[in-house]
């Protein structure tokens, strides 16, 4: 009997760090599914929190009209609740509990036949795990930071690249007005491509990101050589997985619970203090933070979000599980989950993007032109 067949009522949540464009892709599943195929939907709320805790509500048409343009989630997210790690909310880590059983006999008993996991990589892993429990399940690419595995793109990056790119236009007539090296630092975790990107098209001077190594005397040199040729400013981009010289990333806390033990952030503080002493130039540090993932999503992240949504009913009604939609060049195709599960894709050092960038001067503080 074809997939399509078996589906009656389908589940839709959100998972790990919320992005613009979360609410087109729930919009475009509950809607593909009700209008295109008659399903019920039904909304998992907090992520895999309302898996655990079997926290569901019903979506109807009006619930998912009107929020294509709208940031955030209607169905809330969590990116500390782990099914096969649970620790209760301020609970002892060592208390950690494998509740996925669970998430499996509440998904049963919710009469779901199909489970939508809109996530970033801390979710696709999860759900591909659910997945081999049985559960049958598609994935959705989600994360300000670019870097799932099989997707050329996720939705909600085009968005925070806007947002980068904005304050680095206005960082850029402050510094000019005082004549100073501002830096700023994006999110992004482990990979730089909301850094390159946004400093590309903010024009930074010097793009800093992780997969790049850099020294603090190539920095200081591009930042004095702008001073001798007249460019008495500097705008420097640097995304906030760029470890210290000693080899440490800079953390703003650890944590126990949850897949992400720790919460970067600072790096950018710490640079500007040291082209503060190193060089004559004053220096400022701007931390864009959460910024970068709040509001409402580009034209782009509203047409892939809703692209994604509807290729992953399709997926579903093709039977095509333990599957996430991704962007390869401009089709949409399905990926196995088991290649996306514990992976990053990382900027290529070497890349166009680099390439492009040193080729109008921009430094990654590596010393090569
Ligand atoms: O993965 C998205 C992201 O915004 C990262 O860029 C950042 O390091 C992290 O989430 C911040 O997480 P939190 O919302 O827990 O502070």
């Amino acid at each position: 009997m074809a997939a399509e067949a078996r589906i009656k009522r389908i589940g839709v949540l959100t998972g790990g760090g919320d992005c613009p464009g979360l609410n087109a892709v729930i919009r475009a599943v509950v809607k593909t599914g009700l209008l295109e195929y008659g399903f019920e939907a039904c909304g998992i709320l907090d992520g895999f929190e309302g898996l655990v805790k079997d926290r569901m509500v019903k979506l109807d048409y009006q619930d998912v009209s009107g929020i294509l343009t709208r940031g955030g989630t209607i169905l809330g997210t969590s990116n500390t609740a782990h099914p096969f790690q649970y620790v209760e909310h301020d609970g002892d880590p060592a208390d950690a509990q494998d509740l996925s059983d669970q998430c499996v006999e509440n998904f049963e008993r919710a009469g779901l036949d199909v489970l939508f996991c809109i996530g970033g990589d801390g979710s696709l892993s999860i759900a591909h795990q659910l997945a081999r429990k049985g559960l049958p399940i598609v994935g959705v690419p989600k994360t300000i930071d670019n870097d799932i595995y099989g997707t050329d793109v996720t939705f909600g990056f085009d968005t925070a690249v806007q947002i980068v790119t904005e304050a680095l236009d206005r960082v850029h007539t402050t510094a000019m007005s005082h004549h100073r090296a501002m830096v700023i630092e994006t999110m992004g975790r482990y990979a730089g491509w909301l850094a390159l990107v946004g400093g590309i098209a903010g024009g930074g001077d010097v793009i800093l990101i992780p997969e790049i190594p850099y020294t603090m005397e190539n920095i200081c040199k591009v930042v004095e050589e702008r001073s001798h040729l007249g460019k008495r400013f500097s705008i420097i981009v640097v995304s906030e997985g760029v470890k210290l010289p000693d080899g440490d990333f800079v953390v703003r806390r650890r944590v126990a619970e949850g897949y992400e033990k720790m919460r970067l952030g600072g790096i950018g503080i710490w640079l500007a203090a040291e082209i503060d002493d190193r060089t004559p130039v004053v220096s400022r540090a701007v931390v864009l933070g959460h910024m970068q993932r709040g509001g409402t999503p580009t034209a782009y992240d509203r047409v892939l979000a809703t692209r994604f949504g509807y290729e992953a009913v399709v997926q579903a009604v093709a039977g095509n599980f333990d599957t996430m939609v991704g962007l390869q060049g401009t089709e949409i195709v399905a990926v196995p989950l088991a290649d996306v599960a514990d992976r990053q894709r990382l900027v290529e050092p070497d890349c166009g993007l680099v390439r492009a960038a040193r080729s109008v001067g921009t430094s990654f503080g590596d010393g090569a032109g």
